[in-house]
């Protein structure tokens, strides 16, 4: 078998108001649009996977969440209704996805022999969150690319973050391992909003654009400068002020899969590719690339 390769990685974050201004049959909600900039940008993250003809897309999503371990899509077909339990209004999605078993459970065992706890979810009837369906709508919307699912074991928030951020290194290394043993091209998805200040009214029209704008100013300064380095290919200066970003602009990126992809990938100082930038209830999102691929043949 030939050797496996991470292709590329993209931060892709989950507001499910990007898939209810989008309107697909899948959900049941509908929309006049919205928040456009960040579905354009989407549109483009959706032309660069169907260049790289990735064999599965991993995810990690923060609304999977697992107190103990890190858990892995174990199911080779899922299918049911996934409902947003903060905006059910806006999110009653119908999803059917292929699960790639074989790389999931070959990421359990690497993480395991790095000694993390993880465990495969082997519930056939298992309501996929929103999290990970908004995600890979939005950069996949046809479906037709095997995933792995992980959970979210959001050991930042409990353990110290140091130490709940080496874990998700850890878990990075780990996922690494098995792509590269699986022979799969594989892309990898982090699946983070930025500054996560909200607004906590909704407008009477969600999708009034009016309304949508930074709810914090401090915390869209923050998002510009954590762009600006990505963009620059200043890894390693992002990764010094992680901790400061995550505590100042409250960054979901605390939830570990920005860490695990940054992980997996040997935290490339390599430009990432912009592809757009927005804020949903005031958070900050931002669409990104990292194109391993493109990088090494300059
Ligand atoms: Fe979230």
């Amino acid at each position: 078998m030939s050797t496996g390769k991470i292709v590329a990685g993209f931060l892709a974050p989950h507001p499910p108001h990007l898939v209810y201004g989008e309107n697909p049959p899948q959900n049941e909600p509908r929309s006049r649009g919205g928040w456009e900039p960040l579905r354009w940008a989407y549109e483009r993250a959706r032309q660069s996977i169907e260049e790289m003809k990735p064999d599965v897309l991993l995810v990690h999503s923060p609304h999977w969440i697992t107190q103990q371990g890190h858990h892995f899509l174990g199911v080779p077909r899922l299918s049911g209704r996934s409902v947003d339990p903060i905006f059910p209004n806006l999110f009653r999605y119908d999803f059917d996805l292929e699960v790639d078993v074989e790389l999931a459970e070959a990421c359990a065992a690497e993480g395991h022999e790095l000694g993390l706890y993880t465990k495969m979810m082997r519930n056939p009837d298992f309501r996929v969150d929103y999290g990970t369906i908004t995600t890979l709508h939005m950069v996949r919307p046809q479906w037709d690319i095997p995933v792995v699912g992980i959970s979210s074991n959001n050991s930042p928030y409990y353990l110290t973050l140091d130490e709940g951020l080496e874990e998700m290194d850890r878990l990075g290394k780990a996922t690494a391992k098995a792509i590269e043993k699986s022979g799969r091209r594989a892309v990898l998805l982090a699946s983070n909003t930025l500054c996560h200040h909200h607004f906590h009214e909704e407008p009477a029209i969600p999708e009034d654009m009016s309304k949508e704008h930074p709810q914090n100013y401090e915390g869209y300064l923050w998002d510009v400068r954590i762009i600006e380095m990505l963009r620059a290919g200043r890894t390693r200066d992002v990764f010094d002020i992680l901790p400061q970003f995550i505590n100042e602009a409250f960054a979901e990126v605390k939830s570990g899969g920005f860490t695990w992809m940054f992980a997996a990938m040997g935290y490339p100082e390599i430009p990432g590719e912009l592809h757009g930038y927005g804020t949903v209830i005031g958070t900050g999102n931002a669409v990104m690339e990292w194109d391993l691929e493109k990088s090494a043949s300059i």
